[in-house]
């Protein structure tokens, strides 16, 4: 029996199994689909599972899965009985019998670790309270129709230590570029991602100090200072830590002049980002949101090929 090829996380896979994926989106992009064939998904049907708000994730998805010929289906707690208490396995099982693959949105990691183990179909991660690796491809997707091959590159992370930083180290590992994070003491990202990554020969830098980062760095990348999976009633405690982060015009000026600025979105003009930096010249945030829609689309077209 072959393996079924879940896209779980980023360090999860080999190198150049992404970079093939990568390539494989940027080609549907370009209108010339891997091997020719436009519509990989035909007849085949994806459930989407959000246990979270999405606009990006959810859109990109459905929209993908049409343009590859197949079908989606959404799932939400409120409308099925995962909100009525029935197990992931459970689910996975039953899903298993309809459908080809599952994206999941969810909290804790161990739900998606869950999903996986009992689906006899290729599980998608569309974020957990940890990663968001489909987030990631996209990311490189744009980074380099910006500034060509990531490879070698320093790429600098302003704020939160969160499932964004801990995606951007796996890829930092797989994809060979220099990571810098500015986070609050309190707010790294987990010591052993960090030290997996540098493991790997990546070369990371984890500071408190802005400058160190971004300095002649290609690239700066920020993110809510509040995501997902956070207690509210932290809010006000993160904002104060975080507000030394924020990525304005005097940091971007740090970096290189060609650098370019990155956020998943949603973003919040004012807190973790400058309205004058995510409306300016720099910001690629738009073409980052469309690459969604390609990256996952040469995700799809992997795990279920
Ligand atoms: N970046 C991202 O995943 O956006 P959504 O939460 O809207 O899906
Ligand atoms: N860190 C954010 C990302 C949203 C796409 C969150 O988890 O809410």
């Amino acid at each position: 029996m072959s393996e079924i090829k879940h896209f779980l996380d980023i360090d999860r896979l080999e190198g150049d199994t992404l970079r093939q994926i990568l390539e494989d989106g940027k080609a549907y992009k370009a209108g010339n689909p891997p091997g020719g064939v436009a519509k990989p998904l035909a007849g085949k049907s994806v459930a989407l599972i959000f246990e979270k708000p999405s606009t990006r994730t959810r859109v990109s998805f459905e929209v993908g899965i049409s343009q590859l010929g197949g079908h989606p289906v959404v799932l939400e707690p409120g409308g099925s009985q995962l909100g009525r208490g029935e197990t992931i396995a459970d689910t996975a099982r039953v899903l298993s019998r309809y459908v080809d693959a599952i994206m999941i949105r969810t909290t804790r990691e161990e739900k998606l670790q869950e999903l996986a183990e009992f689906a006899s179909i290729p599980v998608i991660n569309g974020l957990t309270d940890r990663t968001h690796p489909c987030q990631l491809m996209a990311d490189i997707m744009t980074f380099e129709e910006h500034l060509g091959s990531i490879e070698g590159k320093v790429v600098a992370w302003c704020g939160d230590g969160n499932n964004m930083a801990v995606s951007w180290l796996h890829a930092a590992a797989r994809f060979r570029f220099e990571l810098r994070l500015a986070c609050p003491d309190n707010l790294r990202p987990p010591s052993d991602v960090v030290n997996w990554a540098r493991g790997e020969g990546a070369t990371i830098v984890v500071t408190d100090q802005v400058r160190e980062a971004v300095e002649q760095a290609d690239c700066v990348v920020t993110d809510t200072w509040v995501s997902m999976g956070d207690d509210v009633g932290d809010s006000e405690r993160r904002m104060k830590l975080l507000a030394p982060y924020q990525v304005d015009a005097k940091v971007m000026a740090m970096a290189k002049s060609s650098a370019i600025f990155q956020h998943c979105l949603p973003a919040y003009r004012g807190k973790e980002v400058s309205a004058e930096v995510m409306d300016g010249p720099q910001s690629v945030v738009w073409d980052e949101a469309e690459n969604r829609l390609h990256a996952q689309k040469g995700i799809l077209n992997w795990c279920l090929s």
